[in-house]
């Protein structure tokens, strides 16, 4: 559904020097720097499935979903959306396409919500029993149905986040993409939105792309993440692969008969918790026997867990630089 083959997009900026001399300058000759935001992006998404794209603020994100919905050219690279090139902008693309950009307004502010619908409706030629089917769904399952005739500028953040999704989907889009829908809500809202997004995908087969600084929307929505990171692709696969391959780290808990202080404990500089009857560590998987064979030697053991570090530890460290390089 989705091909996309070294995409890759260069933000050609003007520098100028501060001062007046300097624009004066600069005005006669002008300097430039490049920067690349997509650095040849290269993935495939089969129809119906609903990806996660995660990665730091600045990583190219918004970038190649914009390329992708036609809204930017790419500066080199291919790619094909249900077969057409998105920045042909070919009429057939756009009727079966959806960005939503959480960060920003697509309904009109002054109109109520239902009236952008109306506009949405002739613009995509929806039938009126669908349409009204549709909306009537939709208002439902988002709780929003009272709110429609209220104009989008008097809305809350949450209200109109749910009025953007319908807005996008009421003509039943085969590819979707989801720039941050759930930005700013609280969470019921977000859990709200999850639940809905989860529902459209399963009963429409729509292909959506996600992206959300939220973990919780990826991990409840996404078999599949794409992590970027300085507009490169670091990784795409599993979720559960991601928390393999960038953590050298596991959570290993032993529980004992009866306390232990911090000098009966090898490796302390692992522990993350000592309780009453238990010591939880954050090791390197290389040194988990090693722990475990000293406890089992000289205290007695009621139990033993090793668990992946959470997918929320690992993204932080991700993001943070301090695993992005751990690819070997
Ligand atoms: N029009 C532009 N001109 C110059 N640089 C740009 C332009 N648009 C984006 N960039 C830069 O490209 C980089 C990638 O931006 P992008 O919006 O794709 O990141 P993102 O992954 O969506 O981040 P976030 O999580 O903050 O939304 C950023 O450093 C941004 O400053
Ligand atoms: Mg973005």
């Amino acid at each position: 559904m989705i091909h996309v083959e070294s995409l890759t997009k260069i933000f050609r900026t003007h520098v100028k020097q501060p001062g007046l001399l300097n624009s004066m300058k600069s005005l006669f000759h002008r300097e430039y720097t490049e920067f690349i935001a997509a650095d040849s992006v290269t993935f495939s998404i089969e129809e119906g499935a609903l990806v996660g794209m995660l990665g730091a603020n600045g990583a190219g994100k918004t970038t190649t979903l914009k390329m992708l919905s036609g809204l930017l050219h790419p500066s080199s690279g291919n790619a094909t959306v249900m077969g057409y090139v998105p920045w042909e902008r070919h009429n057939d693309f756009r009727r079966n396409f959806s960005l939503v950009l959480g960060q920003r307004n697509q309904l009109w502010w002054d109109l109520p919500a239902g009236d952008s619908f109306l506009l949405n409706k002739e613009m995509y030629r929806i039938a009126d029993h669908d349409y009204n089917k549709r909306l009537n769904e939709m208002a439902e399952r988002l709780d929003i149905a009272d709110k429609l005739h209220v104009q989008v500028r008097k809305l809350s953040l949450g209200e109109r986040m749910k009025c953007e999704l319908i807005g996008a989907l009421l003509h039943y889009p085969k590819v979707v993409f989801l720039d941050e829908p759930t930005i700013g809500l609280d969470i019921v809202a977000q859990h709200s939105l999850r639940e809905f997004i989860a529902e459209f995908n399963r009963e429409q087969g729509t292909t959506i792309i996600l992206t959300s600084h939220y973990m919780d929307d990826i991990e409840a929505l996404c078999k599949r993440v794409i992590l970027m990171d300085e507009g490169k692709i670091q990784f795409d696969g599993a979720l559960s692969g991601l928390v393999d391959r960038f953590s050298g780290e596991k959570i290993l808990t032993i529980v004992i008969d009866h306390e232990v202080g911090p000098e009966d404990i090898p490796n302390s500089e692992y522990v993350s918790e000592i309780g009453k009857d238990h010591i939880t560590f954050k090791v390197p998987k290389s040194e988990i026997a090693k722990i475990t064979s000293h406890f089992l030697a000289h205290f007695s053991v009621r139990d033993i867990t090793i668990s992946e570090m959470p997918v929320e530890e690992v993204i932080r460290e991700i993001f943070s630089g301090k695993n992005i390089d751990a690819s070997s």
